[in-house]
C-alpha cells in the first residue's frame, strides 16, 4: 500500500500518519470551507503503536504515510481516543491488515466501535487513570468523556511530553503544514473559534471541568497533537486560554443579527436595526442565511453579547433558513446573550411571536416583546427599527459593565 505520502516527525519518536481532506465542504452539517485533516500517530516504540485511524477512503493514504518510516505489520498496538468515524472509519480494516497485538480504547469506546462496526474486534478497556507499558515508552490514558462523544480520551506519552487529545484543541485546516506555528494567527483563530462553536459549545461546562482538572493531571506537556488541523508545539496556552474563553463566553459588545427574507422588507429591517446596534456603541454583524452559513452564523454568536433575530412570516410561521438556524443554535446552548426578534408580515404575522419563543427557550434573554412591520418599512418604521437595535445595544452595553 505504498503511495506518494510520508510521514512528518512530531518529536523523536512519534510521526504524524494521517489524511488531509482538502476536498469535504460539509461535515455533520458544518460548512468546512477550508477542508479538513484526519490526524493519525504512529509511535516508534518497542512496540509501535497507531494512535486513531483516519475515515475510510483515506486508509490508504495513512498506510502510505506509516510505510515511510516503518512496515504498517510491525505495529502492536492501536489506541482508538475517539470512535467516531472521522478517526475510526477504517479501524476495522487496518485491523484486519495489521493483525496488532491489541487495540484498545476506554471503556465506553470498547462497546461503541463494537455497535458501530460489529466487526467482532477484540478491545481491551482503559479506564481513567490507566498505564499503558510499550517498553521503552509509556502512554497515561485521561477519560474526556463527551469531549466529543462519551467514549473520547486522551493519551499522554511521557517520555515526549506529547497529548494526544484528539478532537479537543483541533480545527478544520487542510493544509500540508502540520504545526500551528506555521499557519497564520488570524486562520487559526477563525478555524479554531469555528471549530468549538460547532462541535464543543454544548459541551463548554465539561471543557472548563477538563480545564480545572490540568495541574493536578500534573502532565509536562510540550506537544498538543489533535485529531483534526495542525500540532501545538510552541505557545501551548494559547490554545487552552482560547478554550476558556470560548467556554466561558462571557458576553462582548458584540451583537448578531441573524435573518432571511423574502422580498427584501426583513433585510431593510435588519440593515436598520444593525445600524442602530452600531450606533449604540455594539459591533453589528449582519448574517443573511440565504447568503452564510448556519455554522458561520452560530460561530459569531459564540462570542458575542447579542443576538437579535429576524424571519418573514410564511404561511403562519417562520421562513425556513431561520427555523433551520434556531433548530442548530438551540442544540448548541449558546450562554450569556440578550436578543430580540423581528420581521416584516402580511396579514397573520405569527413569526416575531414564535422567533421570541425560540429564543428564550434557547436561553437567550429576551428583551422585549419584538418589533413587526406590515409589509415593506417605511422611512417611519425604519427609525422604529434603528431605535430598536439602539435600545438593545445599551442593554449589551450595560451587561458589558458599561
Ligand atoms: Fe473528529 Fe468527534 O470526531
Amino acid at each position: 500500500m505504498n503511495g506518494p505520502f510520508e510521514a512528518i516527525k512530531v518529536s523523536d519518536r512519534v510521526y504524524w500518519v494521517g489524511a488531509v481532506d482538502w476536498d469535504v465542504r460539509d461535515f455533520h452539517g458544518y460548512a468546512t470551507s477550508r477542508g479538513t485533516t484526519y490526524n493519525a500517530y504512529l509511535i516508534l516504540a518497542d512496540k509501535p503503536t497507531l494512535i486513531d485511524t483516519v475515515k475510510a477512503p483515506f486508509m490508504s493514504e495513512m498506510f502510505s504515510r506509516i510505510a515511510s518510516v516503518i512496515e504498517p505489520g510491525k505495529i502492536q498496538y492501536i489506541i482508538s481516543n475517539h470512535s467516531e468515524m472521522d478517526h475510526s472509519g477504517c479501524l476495522p480494516e487496518t485491523v484486519t491488515a495489521i493483525k496488532p497485538q491489541k487495540v484498545f480504547a476506554s471503556t465506553i469506546g470498547a462497546k461503541t466501535l463494537e455497535k458501530h462496526y460489529h466487526a467482532g474486534m477484540e478491545i481491551a478497556a482503559l479506564k481513567d487513570g490507566d498505564a499503558l507499558s510499550l517498553g521503552n515508552m509509556n502512554l497515561a490514558f485521561v477519560e474526556t468523556r463527551m469531549l466529543h462523544w462519551p467514549d473520547s480520551m486522551f493519551s499522554f506519552l511521557a517520555e515526549e511530553g506529547v497529548l494526544f487529545s484528539q478532537d479537543a484543541f483541533g480545527m478544520h485546516l487542510a493544509d500540508h503544514r502540520r504545526f500551528a506555528d506555521e499557519i497564520p494567527d488570524d486562520v487559526l483563530e477563525f478555524e479554531g473559534a469555528k471549530y468549538y462553536a460547532n462541535i464543543l459549545l454544548p459541551l463548554s461546562p465539561l471543557v472548563l471541568k477538563l480545564l480545572a482538572r490540568v495541574p493536578e493531571l500534573n502532565l509536562d506537556i510540550k506537544i498538543i497533537a489533535p485529531d483534526h488541523g495542525p500540532i501545538w508545539r510552541k505557545d501551548l496556552a494559547r490554545p487552552l486560554k482560547s478554550y476558556e474563553r470560548w467556554a466561558k463566553q462571557a458576553p462582548t459588545r458584540k451583537a448578531v443579527v441573524v435573518h432571511d427574507s423574502m422580498w427584501g422588507a426583513t433585510t431593510l429591517m435588519a440593515r436598520a436595526v444593525g445600524e442602530g446596534l452600531y450606533a449604540g456603541g455594539v459591533d453589528a454583524r449582519m448574517v443573511k442565511l440565504r447568503a452564510s452559513h448556519r455554522s458561520d452564523a452560530v460561530t459569531e454568536v459564540m462570542c458575542a453579547g447579542g443576538l437579535v433575530v429576524g424571519s418573514p412570516t410564511i404561511n403562519r410561521t417562520i421562513f425556513p433558513t431561520v427555523a433551520d438556524f434556531l433548530c442548530y443554535t438551540r442544540g448548541l446552548k449558546p450562554q450569556n446573550l440578550v436578543g430580540a426578534a423581528f420581521g416584516s408580515y402580511g396579514w397573520s404575522g405569527e413569526a416575531v411571536k414564535q422567533l421570541s419563543d425560540a429564543l428564550a427557550e434557547i436561553g437567550v434573554g429576551m428583551l422585549n416583546e419584538g418589533l413587526r412591520v406590515n409589509y415593506a418599512p417605511d422611512s417611519e418604521t425604519l427609525a422604529e427599527c434603528r431605535k430598536f437595535g439602539l435600545d438593545i445595544a445599551a442593554r449589551i452595553v450595560e451587561n458589558c459593565g458599561g
